[in-house]
């Protein structure tokens, strides 16, 4: 009897929603730093560069949801002054067939002490960031309402500017992925405590939005797959997450963690955490962080459900990177 083999490869035309995917590749979020928030054309240089190079779909770097909040990023994505520069950089990625996903943040106390004086800044519960040492107030439940808000008014801005959905990002330490945490998340009323609790802030960042873009927008949600620290989330709550997202119908979830004092030496460290997600939930999954040998890669993608790779870092020093792999593999 004839076997039939039918290896997925990283070059597939596939589908997320009805998104089409040029290939599997992701390039995973990179914040673009920029004096006022505006979109140079500089900016947009390297996202057209990035779309050149034949990557299949671009996760901007965060944008900010709440334009109060200082930190430096590409755009605080409320402010309609800049919306040309996003038509613009959503334009030149489009010219090359690629999509282009707006990441939305609320960052809370990751924020650095010099960027937080005279603004407020909230948290699931008041405990210093262990990074920043920032100390935020705990925000109330009208607090998170409105900042569940803001998330759907930076959707809404995202489709006018023409991207192709929007990426939550709850990940990395910064608010949403706060309430996960319990460290972070002391709280006893409905946001704290279970991991049911722990994971509303979330989900109704996600309902609000999608309530705002309507079913067929695209929304991603960026999340810990582990934080890396004592009384952090534990894999169970990441996957108690990632059931409920996927019953609230998200389109992607792109799995993360603690990535930056993982040694550059290692490989698709999440890769474990994200077959789990993907064998648990009928959603697209793509695994982000050390994504660096194609070999592991179609490997992963053939005896999981991984379906996508999200790669950062190695996009800085070559846009091209996938059109190189292209020609690799023709030869
Ligand atoms: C300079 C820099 C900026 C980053 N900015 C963001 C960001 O805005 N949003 C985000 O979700 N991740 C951000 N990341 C993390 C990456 O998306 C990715 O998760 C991480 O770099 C691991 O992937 P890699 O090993 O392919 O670089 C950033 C990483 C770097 C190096």
């Amino acid at each position: 009897m004839e076997m039939e083999c039918t290896m997925k490869t990283l070059l597939d035309v596939t589908k997320i929603g009805n998104m089409p995917m040029k290939n599997r590749f992701v390039r995973a979020a990179v914040a673009d730093k920029t004096i006022d928030g505006s979109i140079s054309s500089d900016v947009v240089d390297l996202y057209r560069a990035l779309a050149r190079g034949g990557v299949g779909t671009v996760v901007t770097g965060y944008t900010l949801v709440d334009g109060s909040e200082k930190i430096l990023s590409i755009v605080a994505s409320y402010k309609e002054e800049f919306l040309d520069g996003h038509r613009r950089l959503v334009d030149a990625v489009h010219e090359h067939g690629v999509n282009v996903i707006l990441q939305l943040v609320y960052v809370g106390s990751y924020t650095a002490p010099k960027d937080v004086s005279g603004v407020v800044t909230l948290a699931p519960s008041a405990v210093a960031n262990l990074i920043t040492r920032t100390l935020a107030r705990e925000a109330g439940v009208d607090e998170l309402r409105a900042i569940q808000q803001k998330f759907a008014q930076a959707a809404l801005f995202a489709i006018e500017a023409g991207y192709d959905g929007v990426e939550i990002h709850a990940a990395h330490g910064f608010l949403l992925s706060q309430f996960m945490t319990p460290y972070y998340n002391r709280r006893t009323d409905l946001y704290g405590g279970s991991v049911e609790n722990r994971s509303r802030m979330t989900l109704e960042t996600y309902d609000a939005v999608r309530g705002a873009v309507g079913k067929d927008f695209p929304i991603w949600v960026k999340i810990n797959s582990t934080d890396g620290i004592d009384e952090g989330l534990t894999p169970e709550d990441c996957l108690h997450l990632c059931k409920k997202l996927t019953e609230h119908g998200v389109d992607a979830i792109e799995v993360s963690g603690k990535w930056f004092t993982m040694p550059v030496e290692a490989h698709a460290y999440f890769a474990d955490a994200a077959k789990r997600v993907a064998k648990e939930n009928q959603v697209a999954v793509i695994l982000t962080g050390g994504n660096r040998d194609f070999k592991e890669m179609t490997r992963l993608l053939n005896d999981s459900e991984i379906g996508y790779f999200g790669i950062a870092r190695p996009f800085m020093n070559e846009p091209n990177l996938i059109d190189r792999f292209r020609k690799e593999m023709k030869t």
